[in-house]
């Protein structure tokens, strides 16, 4: 496997929608060969369809519901056996649950910590370990800026994006003069299915009002940008990048006030 990038691979988990979609287009656009994983297979072929028509790549699909404690080491065994050795890892698959804690489902919040914490972990760990060591390599965590602060209403949702924001630091720092970077894209609410398929569509954060919301393809695109420039960090948007000094720097029992007021429903 050379570095030339007809021959490189870059994964994308949930790349069959929002964020993750826009990440499989600006990857294919650079010349990338894509594996995309996501659970829905009849999406999954269509977006292969769509992005070997487009540009000129291979993508390799596999259906795979990440939640499954199984399922990112099976991934990197069918890569194995194909021969594929991936230079790019975006860790991008992710969904919500909202309500008070006390009334939530708990099954659908073990979940997500499988998904956005277990999984991303393993994912990182065997994507470390099959890599080549010749080439650069980049990792790219989608976090949020809801890292960096608590989160009244989405309190389980908030608190992996805090671990992937720590995970991904200081795996930076411990990875720094390396072959591989890692970035950690922290967006801001985004146009997506992801407020509609956790039933948040009418929660003020999700109104566009007094965020805006981003386009899911620009947020990709810049997270993608800022990998590209070794960035250990990125916030997209400047009305987001106010959000995460307010997160950072306010009293925190005024950021929490202010972060239960953006998930209350309408
Ligand atoms: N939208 C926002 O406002 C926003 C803001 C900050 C951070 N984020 C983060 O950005 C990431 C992408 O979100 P999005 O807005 O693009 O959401 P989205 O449009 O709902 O896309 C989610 C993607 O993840 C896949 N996925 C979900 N559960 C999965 C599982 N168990 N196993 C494998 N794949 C799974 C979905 O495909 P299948 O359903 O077919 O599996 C889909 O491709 C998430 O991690 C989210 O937390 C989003």
């Amino acid at each position: 496997m050379t570095s030339s990038s007809k021959t490189r691979f870059a994964l994308v988990t949930g790349g069959t929608s929002g964020i993750g979609h826009g990440f499989a287009h600006v990857l294919a656009r650079d010349g990338l060969n894509l594996v995309i994983v996501a659970r829905n297979e009849a999406r999954l072929k269509e977006v292969k369809s769509e992005l070997e028509a487009r540009y000129s790549i291979e993508v390799k699909i596999i259906p795979r519901d990440l939640a499954d404690p199984e399922a990112p080491a099976q991934v990197f065994e069918i890569l194995k056996q194909e021969g594929i050795v991936l230079s790019v890892l975006i860790n991008n698959a992710g969904f919500n649950v909202h309500g008070k804690f006390e009334e939530t489902d708990l099954d659908e919040e073990i979940k997500m910590m499988r998904l956005h914490v277990i999984a991303a972990t393993e994912l990182t760990k065997l994507f470390l370990r099959q890599r080549d060591r010749q080439v650069g390599n980049m990792i790219l965590n989608v976090a949020s800026i809801a890292g960096l602060v608590p989160g009244p209403l989405v309190s389980v949702h908030f608190a992996t994006r805090a671990y992937i924001l720590s995970f991904s630091l200081a795996l930076s720092n411990e990875l720094q003069g390396s072959d591989v970077h890692v970035t950690c894209l922290c967006p801001g609410p985004t146009r997506s299915a992801f407020f509609g398929r956790a039933n948040m569509s009418n929660v003020r954060l999700a109104s566009g009002k007094p965020i805006r919301l981003m386009d899911s393809q620009t947020v990709a695109a810049i997270g993608y940008d800022a990998l590209k420039k070794h960035k250990r960090v990125i916030v997209p948007g400047y009305l987001n990048k106010i959000l995460a000094f307010m997160a950072a720097f306010a009293p925190r029992w005024l950021a929490i006030k202010v972060t239960r007021w953006l998930m209350e429903r309408l």
